[in-house]
């Protein structure tokens, strides 16, 4: 038997401490996505477009109802694909509904849509392929493709109101397809929304892209595909949903990959098989079946916005708002300032410093019409103390 050979140390040349051993390269190379901060409890939260009143009682009491035995056993996903299925469905209220119907099939459930896109990366990103996507955009697109080794290239948005970049992103869609396309529509954080219909025909145009459509905040202005998508003629899109922004569920992690079921399939393949925890799967039922509850909330944020852009026009506060729970600002003293001042009132937002295009703005999240007055008292007296 051959010997291993012991390394020789002595006092004087002692080896070095072991070191642990490197990730891929990809991953020794990644900047990871910088998550909320903590202790954000107990202040009025508008730095991540939450929901600021929480969800519907029916979930509290859906909740308190799990018997303890019950977290012992593994979760259970039975009748959440058709729940969600049935909600798209769903007319209620004004909403548009879908032109095709949707099986469970359909519908991918994920731990947040943060999961979802980390699974798209994983199932379609190899090491080399492109991602095209615009700028700014949210974050977690960029560490999820670096981390699959993907290319990056970013349109960004143009002029005084960030337009989408249609024809440039056409253009680079066409000249050389990527393996992925994704839009924030409307986007995060400058709000930027896109028809539809522009978007089903980005997707016809190049069928060996997959598409994918992060739809988190298309419920406060209304820009979904859902109530024209047709996955059997459009197999390459993929549309991502998420209870986090408008049913108040971001805690608990809930969202959906909704598309054409073997996409869905490849997606779900690289997600554990209990990836989902039971408080949130009971959750997300008792949210899905109050709807009512989810869409007097949008429309209350709905109120809340415009007054507040009232307030900001009449003060002559440089802002842009468009779609999402969110709009930006420009505050005179630059936003590291007011950021700071507000933090002390109990009011946390977001800066925008350094994000292309909007550098110096601040994102504010709208939350209901009382949040949105104790915000405006605050961030007046800060910038505008006399009046
Ligand atoms: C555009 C966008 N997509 C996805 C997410 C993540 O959503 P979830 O909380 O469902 O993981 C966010 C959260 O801020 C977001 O703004």
């Amino acid at each position: 038997m051959r010997e291993i050979p012991v390394p020789v140390t002595s006092s004087r040349f002692p080896l070095p401490p072991p070191s642990p051993p490197l990730a891929r390269p990809e991953v020794e190379d990644l900047q990871a996505y910088s998550a909320p901060l903590e202790g954000r409890r107990g202040l009025l939260r508008l730095d991540f477009n939450e929901n600021t009143v929480g969800p519907s009682p029916k979930v509290v009491e859906a909740i308190r109802a799990i018997p303890a035995d019950h977290y012992a056993i593994y979760p259970e996903y039975d009748g959440l694909r058709e729940a969600v299925a049935t909600n798209l469905a769903d007319r209620f209220g004004g909403r548009p509904g879908l032109a095709h119907p949707l099986t469970p099939e359909h519908v991918g459930l994920f731990n947040g849509v943060d999961a979802a896109l980390h699974a798209v990366f994983h199932a379609y990103g190899a090491s080399g392929d492109r991602l095209l996507t615009t700028s700014p955009t949210f974050g977690y697109y960029t560490p999820c493709a670096q981390m699959q080794g993907m290319a990056i290239e970013a349109i960004p948005y143009q002029g005084a109101d960030f337009a989408f970049p249609l024809d440039q992103l056409r253009a680079a869609l066409l000249g050389q397809p990527p393996r992925l396309l994704l839009i924030c529509n409307p986007n995060n954080p400058t709000g930027t929304r896109l028809a539809p219909e522009l978007i089903l025909a980005l997707a016809a145009a190049a069928p060996q892209t997959l598409v994918v459509v992060d739809e988190l905040y298309e419920a406060f202005t209304g820009d979904s595909l859902m109530p024209l998508v047709d996955f059997a003629r459009h197999p390459n899109l993929l549309v991502l949903r998420s209870l986090a922004k408008t049913a108040g569920l971001a805690g608990l992690r809930m969202g959906f990959a909704i598309g054409d079921p073997g996409v869905v399939d490849r997606v779900s393949r690289v997600s554990g098989p209990y990836d989902i925890n039971s408080f949130a799967v009971t959750a997300a039922l008792a949210a899905l079946a109050d709807q009512p509850y989810v869409d007097a909330y949008v429309q209350q944020v709905g109120q809340a916005r415009d007054w507040l852009v009232q307030q900001l026009m009449a003060a002559g506060v440089k802002h842009h708002a468009a779609g999402g729970n969110y709009l930006l600002l420009w505050p005179q003293q630059g936003p590291a300032v007011v950021e700071a001042r507000l933090r002390e009132a109990g009011i946390l937002v977001r800066s925008m410093d350094g994000k292309p295009l909007i550098s110096g703005s601040l994102r504010v999240s709208i939350g209901t019409l009382e949040h949105m007055q104790r915000f405006w008292a605050a961030y007046a007296a800060i910038e505008h103390p006399t009046t």
